[in-house]
């Protein structure tokens, strides 16, 4: 089997090591207990995130891939001719293959976390499509987004699909597409998948999987942990609990501690009380205009949303529009 070429750009710092020290122990010491999502994804996580999206239970991706497969020749009419696509936490590159079907699309660069899974699935991107240029991008995209050089803005079409916007807080958010507003020159389209408020039922079925294993997602964090840091973790002391706070319209997901117990971390003492839970994830749901009103508080206007027939899931075609700053310059210049 031949390997195939992709340009491979690492943008996460060779020695993470004390960003995530930092940030893990700031998460274990603060009350209540947390720890962000994104250190769910090593290999392992990756892997069982794949596995979750194959779940009768988790409805969220295979709901987008027909909503996207039936929208795709409106999409390919909105991004237009030779575009970049960009694709944030690009994962195992799945859904993208149905845009790099319908789309005029030369270039693709995909950007995640997890480095060696996302090496693997841009090279099978690249072997399956000989013709497309194809860019892999390390980094952190929670911690901002910059683009390779190589990569030109003016021609991006972004793509965050999976409804991964709601493993943000609502303000967070809003803060990374203010980002990508900054990013991306006015008319330039953002393809966002969105998961949609429902039945408490549906959606708690969705986290609490009859073979467990989103319980094994959650548990490896653990596992991840343990082997980067250090933290001697035993995941049998830990159990996985996920619920719908109808509040906040979130699912969250966390590991409660089954016993009282005492951790280290760098010369730290973590102790955690039975019953004590560490909030792993939050997956907020929203209402349509919920979700669009957020984005235009960032700067993208919304050409087009696409809902699934049970209204399960959401698609939005966003444009990014004339910043405020811009309209503002503008305003001043016209002032006598
Ligand atoms: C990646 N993200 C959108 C998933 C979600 O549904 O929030 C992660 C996940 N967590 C548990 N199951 C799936």
């Amino acid at each position: 089997m031949t390997v195939a070429e992709i340009h491979f750009h690492n943008q996460l710092s060779e020695d993470n090591f004390p960003t995530m020290v930092e940030e893990v122990l700031a998460g274990l010491t603060a009350k209540p207990k947390y720890c962000s999502p994104k250190y769910l994804y090593d290999q392992k996580g990756s892997e069982l995130f794949e596995t979750i999206c194959e779940l009768p239970e988790y409805y969220p991706t295979r709901t987008e891939e027909a909503i996207l497969a039936r929208a795709m020749p409106e999409i390919a009419a909105l991004a237009g001719e030779d575009a970049t696509l960009v694709e944030f936490g690009s994962g195992a590159s799945r859904k993208v293959r149905l845009l790099l079907e319908s789309l005029s699309i030369q270039r693709y660069l995909g950007i995640d976390i997890s480095r060696e899974f996302l090496i693997e699935s841009t090279r099978r991107l690249a072997a399956d499509y000989p013709w497309l240029e194809v860019h892999a991008a390390c980094a952190d995209f929670t911690r901002g987004v910059a683009l390779p050089e190589v990569i030109d803005p003016k021609r991006l079409v972004g793509f965050f699909p999976g409804s991964s916007i709601g493993n943000f807080t609502p303000e967070a958010a809003e803060g990374f597409l203010n980002s990508l507003h900054q990013l991306l020159p006015p008319g330039s389209g953002l393809l966002v998948g969105v998961d949609l408020v429902k039945d408490h039922q549906i959606l708690e079925a969705a986290y609490n999987d009859a073979d467990g294993v989103t319980a094994e997602f959650n548990l490896n964090l653990l596992d991840h942990l343990r082997r980067k840091l250090g933290i001697a973790f035993h995941r049998e002391r830990f159990h996985h609990r996920a619920f719908f706070n109808a509040e906040e319209s979130r699912i969250e997901m966390h590991l409660d501690s089954r016993t009282a117990q005492v951790l280290q971390l760098k010369g730290k003492t973590i102790r955690l009380r039975e019953g004590e839970s560490i909030h792993t994830e939050n997956s907020y749901k929203y209402s349509v205009s919920g979700f669009q009103s957020l984005a235009a508080r960032a700067g993208f206007g919304s050409r087009r949303v696409w809902i699934d027939d049970q209204g399960l899931f959401s698609v939005h075609y966003l444009t990014s529009s004339p910043g405020m700053q811009l309209m503002m310059e503008h305003q001043s210049q016209q002032r006598p």
